[in-house]
């Protein structure tokens, strides 16, 4: 018999052999999970963008095992983003600097900067030491879907076009991370530091690290090849609504009204305020049920999106979701549900 310890360490080798052949391999982290291949290897990421039915001029980021090797994959890193990846890596935070020459245009889109991060995840750590080369990794699923927190959600997504799933349980955070570009390109405007994408390390972290308020530049042209950033995606197939809790019980009544089957998410007070509906993850009632009803922006951000795949495996028409305010971890899940609500292009 061989123990989790080493069935895991099993799993990780042949990953990092899948990587080294040219493979793909979906990988836990502590946001969703990650669809990786080799970042040096044409091949490899050509296949990456073929599976995940992207662009090619959208970048990618370059998953690291440390956070030395941000000087081998950039080029003049300035202070704030060495300030950011010492505090925050390993951790949900993707800093954009300047690329160093080597680093393929099939992982940066063509750009001038590379988006880096070193994950919090031990089987994410255990396969980028295993691998000892950079992973490019969107999160694991088709273009524009909702991205997934468990190894089952990276199946259903990809099935047989992912090599191999290595199975880490649920992401902790929930959220995809935040991207801090430090590269001094991007932004402009003439500010070196710019959030692109609120995340799973909340902005008054990054403020209070940097001393001093950092822009948001997560909509408009800063945002064009940052498809996190567009204003739809992360939807799932039932249409997406946002409300008030004041407003939760009619919204409710209207779209079952109209022979909507509606499923309700929103933090406990306010889904509790609402009333007449069944309890959490429970059967449905009347075609009401509550998807989560989580008590507080971590726990939100945690269940947020395996809460969108439930809708769908319910079959739900509508999901009705109560924001919470932009405290914390509530700016990524108030954004990822703007975006799911967003009318399809
Ligand atoms: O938490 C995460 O960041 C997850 C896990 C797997 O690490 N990854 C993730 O990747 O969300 P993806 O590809 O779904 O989103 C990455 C975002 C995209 O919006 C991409 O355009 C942006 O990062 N990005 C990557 N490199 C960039 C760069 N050089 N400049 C601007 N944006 C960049
Ligand atoms: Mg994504």
């Amino acid at each position: 018999m061989t123990s989790d310890v080493e069935n895991v360490e099993i799993d990780v080798a042949r990953a990092a052999d899948v990587l080294r052949a040219g493979g793909l391999v979906a990988f836990p982290t502590e946001t969703v999970y990650g669809l990786g291949a080799n970042a040096s290897s044409p091949d490899a990421m050509r296949r990456l963008y073929a599976v995940k039915g992207r662009p090619s001029d959208h970048p990618v980021i370059v998953h690291l095992a440390h956070a030395d090797a941000i000087d081998a994959w950039a080029a003049q890193v300035s202070d704030h983003a060495r300030a950011l990846a010492a505090a925050c890596w390993p951790g949900p935070l993707t800093i954009v600097v300047r690329r160093a020459a080597h680093v393929l245009d099939e992982v940066t889109g063509g750009l001038d900067t590379v988006g880096l991060r070193v994950p919090d995840q031990p089987v994410a750590l255990a396969l980028l030491e295993r691998f000892a080369g950079g992973i490019a990794a969107p999160s694991a699923n088709r273009f524009g879907n909702v991205s997934p927190t468990t190894a089952d959600a990276v199946r259903s997504e990809l099935g047989v076009d992912v090599d191999l799933v290595l199975d880490g349980g649920p992401c902790v955070v929930g959220v995809e991370s935040t991207i801090v570009d430090c590269s001094g390109v991007a932004n402009g405007d003439g500010d070196d530091v710019a959030i692109l994408r609120v995340g799973g390390i909340a902005r008054e972290q990054i403020e209070a690290l940097l001393g001093r308020a950092i822009t948001l530049h997560t909509t408009g042209d800063g945002a064009r090849r940052a498809p996190g950033t567009l204003a739809s995606h992360y939807a799932p197939r039932a249409r997406v609504e946002l409300t008030t809790g004041d407003e939760l019980t009619q919204r409710v009544a209207d779209a079952t009204a109209a022979g909507a089957r509606v499923g309700i998410i929103g933090l406990r007070d306010a889904v509790s305020q609402a009333g007449g509906v069944s309890a959490a993850g429970g059967p449905a009632v009347d075609d009401v049920c509550v998807l989560v009803a989580p008590r507080d922006h971590d726990e939100y951000a945690r269940v947020l999106y395996a809460a969108l795949r439930d809708a769908d495996a319910r079959g739900l028409d509508v999901v009705i979701a109560v924001p919470p305010s932009d405290e914390g971890l509530g700016a990524a899940v108030a954004d990822r549900l703007r975006r799911a609500a967003a009318p399809r292009p």
